[in-house]
């Protein structure tokens, strides 16, 4: 039995693929998948979440669109192992999970580093992590048909509990920097708006375009080598301009809040999360409607700073909240909710978690 959680990102959003800074941090939801080795070649997958029917395709006849659908993230880690040269045979894997799908809290790279370090170890595969996490990438780039950064697999395998994981997407390498919520007598809390989200949709491989070429029309290899924001300017469409800009200001605030977490400033982190929002409604215009409307709520309630987490069109807001607020930032947003005709948000806080891990 193996078990992948999910994530949520602190601050840093976007900034992956652009070889950049995040800092997410694993969570206590997550997948599990209970697998076994078979003699027949088959890779036969079943899901609690998608009605238990078991799919089964030949290892050897894997293919990119085949199969499709969920059973797509397993079998593309599968895929990704086999064309690295690493050898693996058939395998059963019953997956169950109760992270949810589309919420931005990263239940495709739960679902996929679950399936690949259950594969490993069964056909004891020497794959470190951080290769895992690339692999696990691959499949959901040419396999599912997702085009991904790499934040969120690097996140499910090597963040620490207790700790957010300071990314640096250029070297794919993480540093744990202390995440003590109860010691700051602060709450994160994770608002699923319940707004889903798709990133096979459009929108996410519009914005990687856009910063590829505000990046190539500037004459860096990425945005993360832009520091200052005036370098934007030759760009001239305005449009790509504020797309580039939320890059350049978002590292500028990953790198910030990393710093005060190492000074156990956590408190202090607040305005970097608004200031992250806003840069992604305005500038990368990602945000939705539920989103912007809970992040409003949960400021007026008292929350430190508050923002959308993850890729964007959907999903989860988080809010950085004082204890003492959590009741009443709850209910501020619930009433937001309730007052748009929107259906209720779940909040829940989150906790710095362990990385994924064989169970049994
Ligand atoms: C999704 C992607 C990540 C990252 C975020 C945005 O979660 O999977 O690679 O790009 O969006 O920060």
């Amino acid at each position: 039995m193996w078990r992948a959680p999910g994530r949520v990102n602190l601050i840093g959003e976007h900034t992956d693929y652009n070889d950049g800074f995040a800092l997410p941090f694993a969570i206590g939801a997550g997948v599990c998948v209970a697998a076994a080795a078979r003699d027949d070649g088959l890779l036969v997958l079943t899901s609690r979440q998608q009605g238990e029917q078991a799919l089964a395709v030949p290892v050897l006849s894997l293919a990119p669109g085949q199969p499709g659908g969920w059973a797509a993230y397993p079998a593309g880690m599968a895929w990704a192992l086999m064309s690295a040269g690493h050898r693996i045979g058939g395998a059963s894997l019953a997956i169950d999970a109760d992270l949810p799908a589309g919420a931005g809290l990263s239940s495709s790279a739960a679902l996929v580093c679950a399936a690949g370090l259950a594969l490993a170890d069964l056909y004891q595969l020497a794959v470190p992590r951080a290769e895992l996490a690339a692999l696990g990438r691959r499949g959901e780039n040419d396999f599912v048909g997702a085009p991904t950064g790499l934040m969120d697999q690097l996140a499910v395998l090597l963040c620490r509990a207790g700790h957010a994981l300071l990314l640096d997407c250029r070297t794919a390498t993480g540093t744990a920097v202390p995440l003590d919520t109860v010691a700051a007598g602060l709450d994160l809390l994770v608002i699923d708006t319940r707004a889903r989200h798709e990133l096979t949709d459009g929108g996410y491989s519009a914005r990687r375009q856009a910063c590829e070429d505000a990046a190539r029309a500037i004459g860096v290899r990425a945005l993360r080598d832009v520091t200052d924001v005036s370098a934007l300017s030759p760009l001239g469409d305005p449009v790509l301009v504020r797309r580039a800009r939320h890059v350049v200001t978002e590292n500028r605030r990953v790198l910030d809040a990393a710093d005060l977490l190492r000074a156990g400033q956590l408190d202090r982190v607040g305005p970097l999360l608004s200031a992250s929002h806003s840069s992604l409604r305005d500038d990368f215009e990602v945000s939705w409607p539920e989103a912007d409307a809970a992040v409003e709520a949960a400021l007026e309630a008292g929350a430190l700073g508050a923002r959308m987490t993850g890729g964007g069109f959907g999903g989860s807001v988080i809010a950085l909240v004082p204890a003492a607020a959590t009741a009443d930032v709850t209910a501020a947003v619930a009433a937001m909710f309730a007052r748009r005709g929107w259906r209720s948000p779940v909040i829940e806080p989150a906790v710095p978690s362990p990385a994924a891990s064989r169970l049994s």
